[in-house]
């Protein structure tokens, strides 16, 4: 791994192919009921939104909430991808309140509807709440919280009870990436973590190196394309062709530097932002370059 490398020339003239295929398939795109089996992996692949998410983390107040009327302005003027919000849960209502238009989303939420668990927040509640995404699994919690896949499964789980998309949460440590065994540990990931019978409409996966996150580092271009075609790869033999239709993010210091170059990796279907989000200024250019990208 390195520090934001430029694009490798070969990378590039793949890129630039695999453009061009893109558009062209694009092109020819019928409706996915269309019957044409032989092409129906590629029409769902294209049929991908792109979808940028803001993870406000344990971060802002009331007053944070003005950042996202800049935020809601370009989700409107770029309606081919999809943008949403996951603020702190104390602030989901009053955010679904101020902005409308925009999709808010959570940072985690209990397996179980209810209960005797003195602290935590039910998928119900959550969507009670007006949220339309939770985040399960972010390194943060599998880390400070000793949260395992199985735990990250059951999360998932409840939130398709209850009509919320799960973001699913993956990603390896800068140990495990130094020892060779990344794709390894992001595969166990995904096949202990995502529910049997998970669907594209209610399934998204975000693939955050845990050393790549708040850090101002990134993976070289090559290296998330290997992992995502390595998590498409997985999420087919785990839930087999509705795999194609799963949105797989990236997240770990995206910016609106560099964002245009990693969304336009294949197989990389939007963001997953952190500290870039916590601001329109920092937060709209990302949208606008995955809005060029769609
Ligand atoms: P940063 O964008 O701050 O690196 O955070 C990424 C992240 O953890 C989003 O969930």
């Amino acid at each position: 791994m390195r520090k934001e490398d430029p694009i490798s020339p070969c990378f590039t003239d793949v890129l630039a192919l695999l453009q061009a295929l893109s558009r062209d398939w694009q092109m020819k795109m019928v409706p996915l009921s269309g019957g044409a089996d032989t092409y129906k992996g590629k029409y769902r692949a294209m049929a991908r939104r792109k979808l940028i998410a803001g993870n406000w983390k344990m971060n802002g107040h009331l007053d944070s909430l003005r950042e996202l009327h800049g935020i809601e302005k370009a989700a409107k003027s770029h309606p081919q991808v999809d943008v949403a919000i996951c603020p702190p849960a104390t602030l989901i209502a009053a955010a679904v309140a101020r902005v409308p238009g925009l999709a808010i989303g959570a940072q985690d939420c209990h397996s179980a509807d209810k209960g005797a668990h003195t602290g935590c927040l039910s998928a119900p509640m959550l969507r009670e709440a007006g949220a339309h995404y939770v985040i399960v699994g972010h390194s943060e919690r599998r880390a400070d919280q000793g949260e395992t896949d199985e735990d990250v499964r059951a999360k998932a789980e409840a939130a398709h009870r209850h009509g919320l998309t799960a973001i699913v949460c993956v990603g390896e440590t800068e140990e495990e990436r130094d020892a060779g065994t990344a794709e390894a540990v992001v595969t166990a990931q995904i096949a202990g973590s995502v529910p049997a019978g998970a669907t594209a409409e209610w399934l998204i996966v975000a693939y955050e190196p845990v050393w790549a996150i708040g850090t101002g580092r990134v993976p070289t271009l090559d290296d998330v394309l290997a992992m995502h075609t390595a998590i498409r790869a997985k999420l087919v033999e785990s839930i087999g062709d509705e795999a194609e239709g799963v949105r797989i993010l990236y997240g770990g210091s995206m910016n609106g530097s560099n964002a245009a170059e990693l969304l336009a990796v294949p197989n990389v279907d939007g963001g997953l932002v952190g500290g870039a989000s916590l601001s329109t200024d920092k937060f709209v250019p990302i949208i606008e370059a995955g809005a060029t990208l769609a």
